[in-house]
């Protein structure tokens, strides 16, 4: 009891100052806590408030397309977020009525809705006692506690689960959950923890024994895999080029990329004109010139991808059926945007 009524006096009084504070809305709470899973508050920010302006109700969100919705995401990463953040919008908008649920387990049946979501909309906006387990909870508790259980091992989950309820503060369980991931984020932060001036330091473990750096424990990481991308960015004498959607279940399912051989290693332009990809693509003559010497590494969660953009300059080529001056309308991965802008202002 201590331990959530020192928190809420430090949240209280050193919280941070953010849009969706403002609102006990559901359906803004939604779209702000999942827009910041797996991403900080600065960079959610912007989003949110291009979302809430955009689509001020769930029946706006509902009714754009998923292309939109994509499109307006690009930069936020984790697309798979976006398309159940549209699908769940229209159940609610065509099933419910619009009607947000409004209990814990009524809330995680929402598709891309977890126990941390589910928890911090049910307590935010209902008041409803319910924990939510976050890293910043994980480092949090396991500090101050000096808990050494995996935080990704099944023990762990549910050692953490259990003891954040415990701790809740019934009374104000909105309060409580910011309160802590707000602590997390600002004060117990995982590198170089503002211990000095902790309202805890008299009685934090991990600060007693100067374990801060060794927790929260993580259980063996995943292997990375390294992926070999070219891509084949047409430029005909037209101004035409060719995008492809993404199909498949895939991260980028239903956004656009130029076509794209993949190979086992880097290569080099002899191997790509001669794979069977680039035959079958261009049978009239073109001009190939690499556009990045230095590969582009983009690091996805599980995977790093080593990616080169080939210009193929071509006289005419049925296939490539979208104007240069449209290819900012499609949704694309950051990687091709991040490409877009750098083309742009290399060849104006
Ligand atoms: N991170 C994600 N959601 C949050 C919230 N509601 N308060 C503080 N940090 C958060």
């Amino acid at each position: 009891m201590i331990f959530s009524k020192t928190l809420i006096y430090w949240y209280l009084k050193n919280n941070r100052d953010l849009p969706w504070r403002k609102t006990k809305n559901p359906y803004f709470i939604w779209l702000s806590e999942i827009m910041l899973q797996q991403t900080r508050v600065a960079q959610g920010l912007s989003y949110y408030l291009k979302f809430t302006t955009h689509y001020p109700t769930v029946f706006d969100l509902a009714n754009a397309s998923e292309s939109e919705v994509l499109k307006m995401w690009q930069g936020l990463g984790y697309y798979s977020r976006a398309r159940n953040l549209h699908f769940s919008a229209k159940y609610i908008a065509n099933e419910l009525n619009g009607k947000f649920p409004e209990t814990y387990s009524e809330i995680l049946k929402l598709k891309g809705v977890g126990d941390y979501t589910a928890s911090a909309i049910a307590s935010i906006c209902f008041n409803e006692p319910t924990a939510v387990v976050d890293g910043n909870v994980y480092r949090v508790l396991s500090r101050y506690y000096g808990i050494h259980t995996p935080i990704n091992s099944s023990a762990g989950i549910k050692e953490f689960k259990l003891l954040a309820q415990s701790l809740l503060d019934e009374a104000q369980p909105g309060n409580y959950n910011q309160a802590i991931m707000d602590f997390g984020a600002i004060l117990c932060k995982p590198q170089n923890p503002l211990c000095s001036t902790c309202s805890f330091a008299n009685s934090c473990v991990a600060y007693e024994k100067k374990i801060q750096k060794e927790l929260p424990i993580k259980e063996k990481k995943i292997k990375v895999k390294k992926r070999y991308f070219n891509y084949l960015v047409v430029k005909t004498a037209s101004n035409n080029t060719i995008l492809q959607e993404r199909k498949g279940k895939g991260i980028w399912q239903g956004l656009f990329e130029f076509p794209l051989i993949e190979s086992p290693k880097s290569i080099n332009k002899k191997e790509l004109i001669s794979s069977d990809i680039f035959e079958n693509l261009f049978s009239e003559s073109t001009t190939l010139s690499l556009f990045n010497e230095q590969e582009i590494v983009h690091k996805l969660s599980h995977q790093h991808l080593y990616t080169k953009f080939w210009i193929v300059e071509t006289n005419s080529l049925i296939k490539a059926n979208v104007s240069w001056s449209s290819i900012l309308e499609f949704p694309v991965p950051i990687l091709i945007a991040n490409f877009l802008e750098d083309f742009s202002v290399k060849s104006n």
